[in-house]
């Protein structure tokens, strides 16, 4: 319904004209997407209440969507707010940046998304916050190395690539014993399969680009926890601009709701595909929780149940002509520099995510050239095995 003056000019109308349907599109079953940079407001005293409702003024400081996707993560997570970032690495670089000052100490896990560490030791280093690094599944080894400034630890649920598992609630003890709080990066489990904030953790940052968008189309993150720690990485997120734009958030949300369906498939294929690698001649090594081989199979039973998540990672020989051979013979599995989507992707971190690393480095901490990390998909479990197989028979000829 027009509510323009018929007096007005054509140059003034097509300004206002088709701007209030909609207050008239009532009760959509699918969330809209609110593009719109600003909302306006009636006076000043709409102005204010505004303000004090938390409402919607600026896109920069709140939108619908990304609202709405906040919302759903606190859910997800099980945590007391949230807010909802461009990037996995916004996510993180704004939850760790404004949780500390120069003259902190940050101790992290040594076998971490490799971009992380890059923000520790490139970024952080250069305003006066140290990180050093330690291997997080030695809870002695943590102890020892907390320092009086120390003030985060930081790991992730399941450690990228190397698919090890940290004891959460004991170094979340750690952490409150020494008055340091401890982030964990709950990308590679999700809410829907692992909850770090109920075992102890303080914040729990996400790459929202991965599981839980689940189709490889939006790249977003999220931070969630206590809202101390959260409303202090609101507050620099507005400055820094790392907010999340309506159209992702928009996207993860559509593909959250079916997180819990997926990531349990994801899980199945994972496992059947680490079994049958394990029993494969040219694997050198597998590595996924759910196996009685994995060094910390029962305190990953302990911490997620059943399903271990869809992240695993195989070693092949160092022999790269073999390693093409097994890839090009791959017909389901795709190589995508991401994971968490629909379809069964892999990606070799000594090209990728640690790439940044030495060989010698990257040895140090147990990824070798023969690595492969493996992304788990939704088909059918067999169709995927039969395909790694025929992919494995035909490089090595087994
Ligand atoms: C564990 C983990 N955390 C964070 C990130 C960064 O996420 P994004 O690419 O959305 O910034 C990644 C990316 O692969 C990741 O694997």
């Amino acid at each position: 319904m027009t509510t323009i003056n018929d007096d007005y000019d054509f140059g003034t109308g097509i300004l206002e004209e088709g701007a209030y349907f909609l207050n008239s599109a009532s009760d959509p079953e699918a969330l809209p997407i609110h593009m719109s940079t600003a909302h306006n407001v009636r006076d000043l005293d709409d102005l204010q209440k505004r303000y004090d409702e938390h409402g919607f003024c600026y896109n920069r400081n709140r939108n619908p969507n990304r609202t709405a996707l906040a919302e759903l993560m606190s859910y997800v997570e099980g945590g007391e707010t949230s807010i909802a970032c461009s990037s996995g690495m916004a996510a993180i670089s704004t939850a760790v940046t404004a949780n500390t000052k120069a003259g902190d100490h940050i101790l992290s896990d040594q076998t971490l998304y490799g971009e992380t560490i890059e923000i520790f030791t490139k970024i952080l280093a250069k305003y006066g916050v140290e990180t050093t690094f330690v291997d997080f599944t030695d809870l002695e080894a943590v102890k020892k190395s907390v320092r009086p400034n120390t003030t985060i630890l930081y790991t992730e649920t399941v450690s990228n690539p190397l698919i090890s598992v940290p004891d959460i609630a004991g170094i979340a003890d750690i952490a409150h014993a020494n008055d340091a709080i401890l982030i964990i990066d709950n990308t590679f489990m999700t809410g829907a399969l692992a909850r770090p904030l109920e075992m102890g953790a303080d914040l729990v940052v996400n790459s929202l680009t991965k599981f839980a968008s689940g189709h490889s189309d939006a790249v977003c993150g999220a931070v969630t926890g206590a809202a101390k720690y959260v409303d202090k990485a609101y507050e620099l997120q507005v400055l820094l601009g790392t907010q999340s734009d309506p159209f992702s958030s928009w996207l993860v949300c559509r593909g959250m709701r079916t997180l819990n369906l997926r990531v349990r498939k994801q899980a199945e294929n994972a496992a059947a595909l680490a079994e049958m690698f394990e029993k494969s001649e040219c694997v050198n090594a597998v590595y996924y929780p759910s196996l009685a081989s994995h060094p910390q199979h029962e305190l990953a039973v302990k911490e997620f149940g059943k399903y271990f998540g869809g992240m695993l990672s195989i070693e092949l020989p160092d022999d790269r002509e073999k390693m093409n051979k097994f890839m090009d013979n791959m017909h389901l599995c795709h190589y995508a520099m991401t994971l968490g989507g629909y379809r069964t992707t892999m990606s070799y971190p000594p090209m990728s995510s640690h790439s940044d690393m030495t060989k010698e480095e990257r040895m140090a901490i147990g990824i070798s050239d023969g690595l492969l990390r493996i992304s788990a998909g939704i088909e059918n479990t067999e169709d995927l095995i039969k395909d790694f197989q025929y992919a494995l028979n035909a490089a090595y000829g087994l």
